[in-house]
């Protein structure tokens, strides 16, 4: 099977195997996030790397979520969420919200500190590097997976270094400064 370029220029040859070309889009790095909600008085969290910046004015995330997903079926009901952005030592609380055999409910929190979203009504973990509330304005099925498009009506930056999902494992993100900021990405 052939595939043909967007611009129909002609066509292209597909990917040498699909799996090559799954185990290179793996190294492409990301920070991992637990995005929480809570809907008919029960809380939920999921631990999700797939966010990323779509607009900066107004601000607006996009979120891969697999459409079968708690997280993904409650989103649709609330429409509203926190980001809680992980923090290098946090790999125990990306493991904990991506574990499917987890207990449902407010469980899923016990032993971590946390407080309430005042806009949100979600769980905001403590110790993360940053928290962001977003409502939800759009989703779209992608392929296998559908694309959650949500507005950020708030957010807290914190101090700290990433925890960061690279060739499918986790890492402590650590302080190697490289260059100044840059411009795009600055204001
Ligand atoms: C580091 C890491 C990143 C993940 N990123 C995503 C993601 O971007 N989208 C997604 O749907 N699932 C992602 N997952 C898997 C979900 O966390 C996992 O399937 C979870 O059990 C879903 O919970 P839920 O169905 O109860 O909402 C990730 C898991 C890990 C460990």
């Amino acid at each position: 099977m052939s595939a043909t370029t967007a611009g129909g220029l002609g066509t292209v040859a597909p990917p040498p195997g699909g799996d090559t070309a799954r185990q290179a889009l793996r190294q492409v790095t990301s920070g991992v996030t637990v995005l929480t909600v809570i809907g008919s008085g029960l809380r939920h969290g999921t631990t999700v790397s797939a966010l990323i910046t779509m607009s900066r004015d107004p601000l607006i995330v996009g979120v891969c979520l697999r459409p079968t997903s708690t997280f993904a079926s409650m989103i649709r009901r609330v429409g509203l969420f926190s980001v809680n952005v992980l923090a290098n030592e946090q790999a125990t609380v990306a493991r904990r919200f991506a574990d499917p055999a987890r207990i449902a409910g407010d469980a899923q929190f016990a032993g971590l500190e946390w407080t309430t979203d005042e806009l949100t009504g979600a769980p905001l973990i403590s110790g993360c590097l940053a928290h962001m509330a977003c409502q939800m304005n759009g989703w779209h099925q992608v392929g296998d997976h559908d694309l959650l498009l949500a507005e950020v009506i708030g957010g807290t930056p914190g101090p700290g270094l990433p925890l960061v999902n690279f060739a499918g494992r986790l890492h402590r993100g650590m302080p190697d400064l490289i260059d100044t900021p840059i411009a795009s990405e600055a204001s």
